[in-house]
């Protein structure tokens, strides 16, 4: 998911006044749910009037009750579309075009009642269709009661919407409309405009990796001991999910190929789902030829020499199962090899508890790779399945070329690492 700060609203407030990126001609199709907030919409809409994108709007059944179709299609100079059964709407425009021809969806207010609808893939009126049915990013800002908000069955949907990689905006938390307090009111008219105008503004950031093909290895993977039972490493996924974000931000067609995490799949990637390390290595073949490939995968090292197919069981008299391993595949020093098929960058991880960059350093020569990104994974450093990291860079046998990189967090790793691969590509 990616939550917009109240940081970036400063900032953007800020821009609004002095900068004025161009957005003209960018379109959005905004759907208006039932609720009470509905009414502060029409400032969002006005604002991004005074920046000339298009607004087309949909209003259900429900937003009607709290907006009229004459407000918001004054405000959107445009037709304001209600009927998924309305024959002039449908030769005029046809829900299908209305879904595609946005550079943004967004919902606003979105109700518990929508967020469960498009969960679920419901497609019973115009504005759920048009969800259903669009292939373009999807921005919510829901806003209900509080209880509603805190319920289970939402805090599912929401997370079900994360995970397909719609972007949420707010709620924030306040006086309700009901009387209660707490999470659940929408968020302010200007968070919402900077949430779009940031989305809208990346889209038209220059893309100094379009063309290329990455592919990202990331989290661990789980090695069966039997049905019930596997070998595991604390790998969260959190530095490769990141890495696989800044490619993709940056330009690049990216493959993720992850191992189980219970992170959002990161926007615009296409991520490939595996459990076992030689599952990850067909899935990383399968997206070869690549011009990158970054390891950051803590792949286990072994896998039980055979999974037993039924769970083991104890015989009460204190028997032991004697486990035989096996060595695992090593994906980083297979893509490595010199072949047709090789990335002409590969880059890999070294996870290590002590002589860092001595170990990183040999560690690179053993695989092959080009650069090998070092980092300390001792108990004391908080790393592994930490939000932070502390690399070292390393791309000769000569430790001159180190390069430190300052601790951050592994989101700004990501950012740095994309920026030395377009250094590098350039
Ligand atoms: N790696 C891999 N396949 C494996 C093991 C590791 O692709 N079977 C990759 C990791 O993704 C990382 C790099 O190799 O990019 C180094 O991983 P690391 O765990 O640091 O080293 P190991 O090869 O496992 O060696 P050791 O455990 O001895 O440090």
């Amino acid at each position: 998911m990616r939550q917009c700060r109240l940081t970036t609203l400063l900032n953007r407030n800020y821009l609004v006044i002095t900068v004025q990126p161009a957005l003209t001609g960018k379109n959005i199709l905004l759907i208006i749910s039932g609720g009470i907030a509905a009414y502060k919409v029409l400032e969002v809409i006005r604002r991004l009037r005074d920046r000339d994108i298009n607004i087309r709007a949909i209003l259900t059944k429900g937003g009607a009750e709290f907006v009229t179709p004459l407000s918001v299609a004054a405000l959107t100079e445009n037709k304001v579309y209600q009927d998924l059964f309305s024959l002039t709407d449908e030769a005029e425009m046809g829900h299908i075009r209305l879904s595609r021809e946005a550079d943004l969806v967004l919902v606003a207010p979105a109700s518990a009642d929508i967020l469960a609808k498009m969960a679920t893939g419901q497609a019973g009126d115009l504005a759920t269709t048009a969800l259903l049915a669009t292939n373009k990013p999807v921005m919510i800002a829901p806003a209900m009661n509080v209880e509603m908000w805190h319920h289970r069955a939402t805090q599912a949907n929401i997370a079900t919407l994360e995970n397909r990689g719609v972007i949420r905006v707010g709620p924030s938390s306040g006086d309700l409309a009901c009387g209660e307090v707490g999470s659940g009111r929408l968020a302010e008219p200007a968070e919402i405009i900077a949430s779009v105008l940031d989305f809208l503004e990346a889209q038209e950031a220059p893309k100094p990796l379009a063309g290329k093909k990455a592919v990202v290895t990331s989290g661990p993977t789980h090695e069966p001991i039997d049905p019930v039972r596997y070998i595991a490493n604390r790998s969260s996924g959190k530095q490769g999910h990141a890495i696989a974000q800044a490619l993709c931000d940056a330009g690049a067609d990216v493959t993720l190929v992850s191992g189980p995490v219970n992170l959002p799949d990161p926007a615009g990637v296409k991520v490939v789902q595996v459990e076992t390390a030689r599952e990850m290595l067909a899935a990383v073949q399968s997206a070869l030829p690549a011009d990158i490939a970054i390891c950051a995968a803590a792949v286990a090292d072994w896998r039980t020499a055979g999974e037993a197919g039924q769970k083991l069981k104890k015989d009460g008299a204190g028997f032991i199962p004697d486990l035989k391993l096996s060595e695992n595949p090593d994906i980083l020093a297979i893509i490595s090899a010199a072949g047709p098929k090789r990335p002409s960058l590969v880059i890999g991880f070294a996870a290590e508890t002590e002589n860092v960059t001595e170990h990183a350093r040999a560690k690179r020569t053993r695989k092959g790779c080009d650069w090998i990104l070092a980092n300390d994974v001792a108990p004391d450093t908080g790393t592994f399945g930490g939000d932070q990291n502390e690399i070292c860079l390393i791309s000769g046998t000569d430790e001159k070329t180190d390069e430190r990189w300052p601790r951050q967090s592994k989101t700004g790793i990501g950012r740095a690492l994309a920026m030395r691969i377009i250094d590098h590509f350039s």
